[in-house]
């Protein structure tokens, strides 16, 4: 019996989740045969979830061990993250730990898949995708893309993914909401366009909390008041990675090569 397991960081917001949801079909829809299932990584939201909602999505331990007593013999993680950061080796480390298991309790493969950007390559695969799906916007206005940013090594993936996009495109720009580039490099760059209006889109599988609050919110730090206040005519595009079609069909790729 084989199953994919597809982890999400995951969302609180409701409107946010269909992202998550989008990618979960997709990937039902390209292995009819498999038993697709989810997980979130982050207990903050999973907890936030069950307490005001009484839903409940397992972490990935949870779901591996219920997939284990449900006599799952072969499991595939996949990882909906964008960068291998933090939540990324923590779901690393649990996939390795069930690998370990000998006997009753273990799997007979249990084996993780890799996120959206692991490399140069993947960074100019993005950046095609995010140059076609931002190209459809007037040629006068630039675009500020927020990632999440992190301190860890992969947070170099950020800057790795601005070169990328350099080299397709010269007014999409990205930034992020916890680490480099920050959002005066963005305005830096977006200064040297000579443009006067910016389109706000977040660069994370959900349009979730940071989309929503430190994005496009009106608190006198979001990206929305600083472009504002800095003589930007301001528009957003809320939309998650995961409502991409081009990221989704990336997405089940990555499926496929764990898969196979
Ligand atoms: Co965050």
């Amino acid at each position: 019996m084989k199953s994919i397991l597809l982890a999400a960081f995951g969302t609180s917001v409701p409107e946010a989740a269909g992202a998550v949801g989008n990618l979960v079909s997709e990937t039902k829809a390209a292995f009819p045969g498999l038993d697709v299932r989810l997980a979130y990584t982050s207990n903050i939201i999973r907890r936030k979830l069950k307490r005001e909602r009484n839903v409940e999505i397992p972490s990935p331990p949870e779901a591996l061990a219920k997939m284990n007593d449900e006599g799952f013999t072969h499991v595939y993680v996949q990882p909906m993250h964008v960068i291998p950061g933090a939540e990324y080796d923590d779901l690393k480390s649990v996939t390795e730990a069930f690998a370990s298991i000998k006997g009753k309790y273990g799997f007979a493969r249990v084996v993780l898949g890799r996120p959206f950007l692991t490399d140069s390559h993947d960074c100019d695969v993005m950046a095609g995708i995010l140059a076609r799906r931002f190209g459809k916007f007037p040629a006068d206005r630039g675009v500020a893309l927020m990632g999440h940013g992190s301190c860890h090594e992969a947070g170099a993936m950020y800057a790795e993914m601005q070169n990328a996009l350099s080299r397709v495109t010269e007014r999409v720009f990205i930034g992020t909401a916890e680490g480099e580039p920050s959002f005066s490099d963005v305005l830096a760059a977006l200064e040297r366009t000579r443009l006067k209006a910016v389109v706000l889109s977040p660069f994370m599988v959900t349009a979730g909390e940071h989309a929503r609050n430190d994005l496009a919110g009106d608190g006198p730090d979001s990206w929305m008041s600083l472009f504002k206040k800095n003589g930007y005519e301001v528009e957003t595009d809320l939309t998650g990675l995961g409502e991409y079609p081009e990221a989704a069909s990336l997405f089940v790729e990555r499926v496929r090569e764990l898969v196979k």
